[in-house]
């Protein structure tokens, strides 16, 4: 990548097409869930590697545990295996592993290992790698609602007091700034209940790369597009200024 291009800040991502690549080779979902994996695992190092600060991945969603047990539990034993394999990825590329999302729903184990790798991976100052399982946009609204009303509730602020920055303060996003690209492979156009809040301004990139075949050069392509985008958070574009300069003078 020429390093005349801007890179965004934050990066996320909503991984789908996993199902589709597996129906298309004749295997089990689960396949493609597998090789999904190790594709995320990929981007983690590229996204590191490219000066990527915050890349957010959409791992699985409050309305995923509509699949067939099955996939379910497929799904729950890859996160089981790449919890480890992340603190591994985690040490070798300085990257902070970070968890949206309400992990009280899964075992045990998974929250321990949940808890491990974020508290492991504190301290490293590259790559922040969030990934988004059990998480809903209108969930994290609803449990940063509660926690503003508690508040409210117990005279610590009043209802007047509520702001946009209280409410992006207690949604589980608070520690990084809102993405600036969002990548969704797999065709489809639509958010599916991901950071619909965080998503006001951000630039969309739709590829029909199908999760498993998402690559550093498919990466690369999403990020050259975003430098071909004129980001005006509801001003006007910036040519229009200059002829408005220009005219004022
Ligand atoms: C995305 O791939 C992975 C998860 C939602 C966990 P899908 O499983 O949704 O794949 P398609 O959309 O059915 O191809
Ligand atoms: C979005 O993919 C959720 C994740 C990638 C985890 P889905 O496959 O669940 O989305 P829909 O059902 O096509 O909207
Ligand atoms: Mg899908």
């Amino acid at each position: 990548m020429n390093e005349k291009y801007v890179i965004p800040e934050h990066v996320a991502i909503i991984l789908d097409g996993n199902g589709r690549w597996a129906k298309k080779r004749g295997l089990p979902r689960s396949m493609g869930h597998k090789e999904g994996c190790k594709t995320v695992e990929q981007t983690v190092e590229d996204a590191a590697r490219l000066g990527i600060r915050y890349l957010t991945v959409y791992g699985f969603s409050t309305e995923n545990w509509k699949r067939d047990e099955g996939e379910v539990s497929a799904l729950m034993t890859l996160f089981r295996f790449y919890m480890r394999r992340l603190l591994v990825i985690a040490k070798d590329n300085n990257v902070r592993v970070r968890m949206i999302g309400d992990r009280t729903k899964f075992s045990e184990d998974i929250i321990r290992g949940l808890d491990r790798l974020e508290e492991e991976t504190a301290g490293n100052t590259g790559l922040t790698f969030v990934i988004a399982v059990n998480y809903g946009a209108r969930d994290e609204m609803r449990r940063a609602v509660t926690k503003i009303a508690k508040k409210v509730e117990k005279g610590e602020i009043r209802a007047d007091d509520v702001t946009e920055e209280l409410i992006a303060s207690e949604l589980d996003t608070a520690f990084m700034p809102d993405p600036d690209l969002l990548i969704r492979t797999g065709s489809e156009m639509r958010l599916s209940n991901y950071l619909l809040w965080q998503c006001a301004y951000t630039e969309f990139y739709v590829t029909d790369v199908l999760w498993p075949d998402f690559n550093r050069a498919e990466l690369e392509k999403a990020i050259e597009s975003f430098n071909r985008r004129e980001r005006r958070f509801g001003g006007v574009p910036a040519a229009g200024n200059a002829a408005e300069e220009k005219s004022s003078e």
